[in-house]
């Protein structure tokens, strides 16, 4: 009779750790839980091994009966464990796939990156301009000496246009070139004719800081020496130029003096409905191809110096040259 009580014990112990098995795998929410799970309930000292422990007091036919509910038991834990791994894996991924999920419409990191200044963009363009119609591009030094910034230009040592150029003087004859106009005699000396230069570059002058003036600035300097150049070569070139940079702004030559050149001009565009200064040129003068050591008579040419601060002011509609060099990094980065 022991071994009735003994099955009943054992169906009741197994009826019970089926509900507990369900109960607690379908509420388990990681796998470290489930593992933990099967080892309690399959493990080698788990609670069905010690049931089929149990069975050895079993009679006969009773044997296989509890031994075949054991086994359905474990079939079905294995079935249920498997199960909600294969949920939890699932659902691990879902949350994971949730997480990194990729908005498109989310505004992107902005990543920094400089602009060019617009000075440098604006020397960029007219020295590109100039480049296309065959002009090498040629620099000089912007400590100069008193002979390429002045005398061999034409401008002799009394001379009053020496101070239309408020000078900054260093020791011995050096100076800031107060024009790029010297790189002109610089690499005239160093090249025969035929020559086609532009040259980009910093000059100083002692002038005080306003809205139009800087004591340090940037001009391009434009020469051509070749044989049978007239006025009308200096034109047509001004003229192509100005019209690719400002498009069809109007434009004027006015006649003017320079030391280094005549017949002279300064240029105008119509800008905001002023004339606006925005060169010198003219046809080089012969004293400064004589003083190269070049036949007047064989060589002719013309020269233009323009103001890079001017082109960029009109070409962005900028009013105060100080804005060119205050490095206000919101100004900037409008360009
Ligand atoms: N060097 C002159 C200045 O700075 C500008 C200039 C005028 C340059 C006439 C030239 C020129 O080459 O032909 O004011």
């Amino acid at each position: 009779m022991s071994s009735k009580v003994s099955v009943k014990k054992l169906i009741a112990e197994i009826e019970l750790l089926e509900a507990e098995a369900t109960k607690g795998i379908s509420e388990a929410s990681d796998q470290g839980e489930l593992e933990k799970l099967r080892i309690s309930f399959l493990g080698k000292k788990g609670r069905l091994s010690s049931i089929l422990g149990g069975m050895s007091n079993l009679q006969g036919e009773e044997r296989p009966m509890i031994g075949q509910r054991a086994n359905l038991l474990k079939n079905q834990f294995q079935a249920l464990l498997s199960e909600r791994v294969k949920l939890l894996k699932e659902e691990e991924l879902k949350k994971l796939l949730a997480k990194e999920k990729i908005d498109v419409t989310t505004p992107s990191i902005s990543i920094p990156i400089g602009n060019r200044h617009p000075l440098i963009s604006t020397t960029e363009e007219i020295v590109d301009l100039f480049s296309g119609l065959g002009y090498r591009v040629a620099e000089g030094p912007e400590i100069e000496n008193d002979y390429y910034n002045f005398t061999a230009l034409n401008i002799p040592e009394d001379h009053p246009a020496r101070d239309m150029q408020d000078t900054f003087y260093l020791e011995d004859q050096f100076l800031l070139r107060t024009h790029t106009s010297p790189v002109q005699i610089r690499y005239l000396e160093k090249n025969t004719p035929p020559v086609r230069i532009v040259s980009p570059g910093r000059v100083y002058r002692r002038d005080a800081v306003d809205a139009t003036h800087s004591p340090v600035f940037h001009q391009i300097e434009v020469l051509a020496i070749d044989q049978g150049l007239d006025f009308s070569h200096l034109r047509g070139t001004v003229m192509a130029f100005l019209k690719e940079f400002f498009g069809d702004l109007p434009v004027r030559f006015r006649a003017s003096y320079f030391p280094f050149t005549e017949p002279s001009a300064e240029v105008d565009v119509k800008w905001r409905g002023r004339w606006l200064e925005v060169m010198g040129c003219g046809m080089v003068d012969p004293a400064v191809i004589e003083g190269l050591g070049l036949d007047s008579q064989s060589w002719s040419g013309f020269a233009a110096g323009l103001g890079v601060e001017r082109f960029c002011m009109v070409r962005h509609g900028i009013d105060d040259i100080r804005r060119l060099y205050t490095s206000d990094i919101r100004f900037l980065e409008q360009f």
